[in-house]
């Protein structure tokens, strides 16, 4: 048993696993785009082994996380939290990727689980994703109870302040204690998503960690992991401090 293998172990008597072979279904939604080029640069600068996304959703971004993970380890896992019932904001949206369509109702309850293991399936990563089907928090505790330690973090959950400060909180409880340069990344920090800008900032502070941002992507890195951060700095991602002047964010919007 590898190192990666031994962390994700324990999950395995709870009947969390890899979705390993099984229908894929032509009917649900193919994904692509997703932040690729932030996340390549994550997985270039910090060579993750095991990453742990929070908000799954069609697994758009997990086949993101996935393909770096591949192209790196002949070992890895990419353990996915979700509920895959989507959330308010979903729920009031029609059309395209996000719009509750995608949801596919039966008896008014969501199978959007069914899209994502048939995205797994159809990137051959059905050896490797280990779908955790429940609501962040608990999901979060229940890895990190398990044993469970991250080389990275991906929070893209819910985007309220409270929800997303939580995720944080449980993911800084979750990073690998053997990597000093493991770490955690927000989607959607911008001027659309208050909350997760207040939340990071304010778990940033109280964690000591260095905030780099490229796009909507906010990675909360240690201070003493300076050769993630310079590698960052120089792939152009930006600290936080710079940007929020730029955009006028300020620490309670
Ligand atoms: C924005 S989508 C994730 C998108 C995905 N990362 C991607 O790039 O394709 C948010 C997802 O988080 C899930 N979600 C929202 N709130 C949640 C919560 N409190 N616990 C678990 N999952 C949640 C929803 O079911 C939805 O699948």
């Amino acid at each position: 048993m590898s190192a990666e293998d031994s962390h994700i172990q324990p999950l395995r008597g709870l009947g969390f696993a890899p979705l390993g072979p099984g229908p894929i279904d032509d009917a649900r939604s193919h994904v692509s785009g997703g932040p690729a080029e932030a996340i390549g640069d994550i997985c270039a600068v910090s060579l993750p082994s095991l990453v742990v996304e929070v908000g799954s959703w069609q697994g758009r971004s997990a086949i993101l996380w996935g393909g770096e993970l591949a192209a790196r380890n002949t070992s890895w896992s990419l353990v996915c939290i979700d509920s895959w019932l989507g959330s308010d904001r979903i729920r009031r949206l029609t059309g395209g990727e996000w719009g509750m369509e995608n949801l596919h109702l039966v008896d008014g309850y969501p199978t959007l689980y069914a899209t994502f293991a048939t995205n797994m399936r159809r990137a051959n990563m059905e050896h490797n994703v280990i779908p955790v089907p429940l609501d962040s928090a608990q999901g979060l505790a229940l890895l990190q109870s398990c044993g469970v330690a991250a080389d990275v973090i991906y929070i893209d959950a819910a985007h309220d302040f409270a929800s997303v400060r939580t995720d944080i909180e449980l993911a800084l409880a979750l990073r690998n204690p053997g990597n000093s340069a493991a770490l955690i990344v927000c989607d959607d920090f911008g001027p659309n998503y208050p909350g997760v800008v207040r939340a990071v900032l304010e778990q940033a502070g109280r964690a000591r960690l260095r905030v780099l941002l490229r796009d909507q992507q906010a990675a909360l890195v240690p201070r003493e992991a300076d050769v993630v951060i310079t590698e960052l700095i120089n792939r152009g991602w930006v600290e936080q401090a710079t940007r929020r002047r730029k955009f006028g964010f300020s620490r309670r919007p």
